[in-house]
């Protein structure tokens, strides 16, 4: 741990609401969590894009973009993962006060973590959106081949087969997504930012 004692930060004079307010919208952070290949990425992006075509100003942190770069060596230990979903966590409470509306697509298989990230905006930021796929439909589209591998034994530490996946207990959302389209499942998120004010300011 290093010595904080000589930090002091400093208050930035632009609040959120007021970089938010130019972009007609209320920040949040939708955290959707599920197993690999249980369709967050597809998902999310699925979400994105009917952002942008409302004008909205999002940005997306994905698992495997962001473990290519900020959280690049990075492993999947637990402890790694605890720092992987730690560092989101803080990119996403600073996108938030930029005003942006963020989408995050991690497995954050704890629910501590997850309970982590939510305590770091406020209440009604933080949108936990359970993408519920079974293992044995994720382990079937295997779409990375990395199951197949997992169950050889040759990637440790696999969620789901050899690292455990905590469910959520307080999703805001549930998307059971062998019973509906992505294209039901966007809306069913843009639908809940619609009603609870998210997208006018
Ligand atoms: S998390 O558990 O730390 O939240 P994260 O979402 O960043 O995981 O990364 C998951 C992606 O990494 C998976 O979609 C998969 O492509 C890849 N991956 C590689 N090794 C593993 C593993 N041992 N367990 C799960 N996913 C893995």
């Amino acid at each position: 741990m290093s010595n904080n004692k000589h930090i002091i930060p400093h208050e930035h004079q632009l609040c959120k609401q007021k970089r938010a307010a130019i972009k007609g919208q209320k920040p949040c952070v939708l955290w959707f969590t599920g197993l690999s290949g249980s369709g967050k990425s597809t998902l999310a992006n699925a979400v994105e894009v009917k952002l942008n075509q409302l004008q909205k100003h999002s940005y997306l942190l994905d698992g495997d973009n962001i473990r290519t770069g900020l959280n690049q060596g990075l492993g999947f230990s637990e402890e790694d993962r605890v720092e992987n979903i730690r560092r989101v966590a803080e990119v996403a409470k600073l996108f938030v006060e930029s005003g942006l509306i963020v989408l995050s697509a991690f497995i954050s298989p704890f629910q501590k973590e997850r309970d982590k990230a939510r305590a770091l905006v406020a209440n009604d930021e933080f949108i936990e959106i359970f993408v519920d796929t079974p293992l044995e439909v994720c382990q079937h589209r295997d779409p990375k081949g990395l199951y197949k591998k997992a169950i050889k034994g040759e990637i440790p530490n696999f969620t789901g087969i050899s690292s455990p996946y905590e469910i959520p207990n307080k999703a805001e959302i549930h998307i059971k997504t062998d019973k509906m389209t992505i294209e039901e499942a966007s809306q069913i998120i843009i639908q809940y930012l619609q009603k609870r004010g998210y997208l006018t300011c």
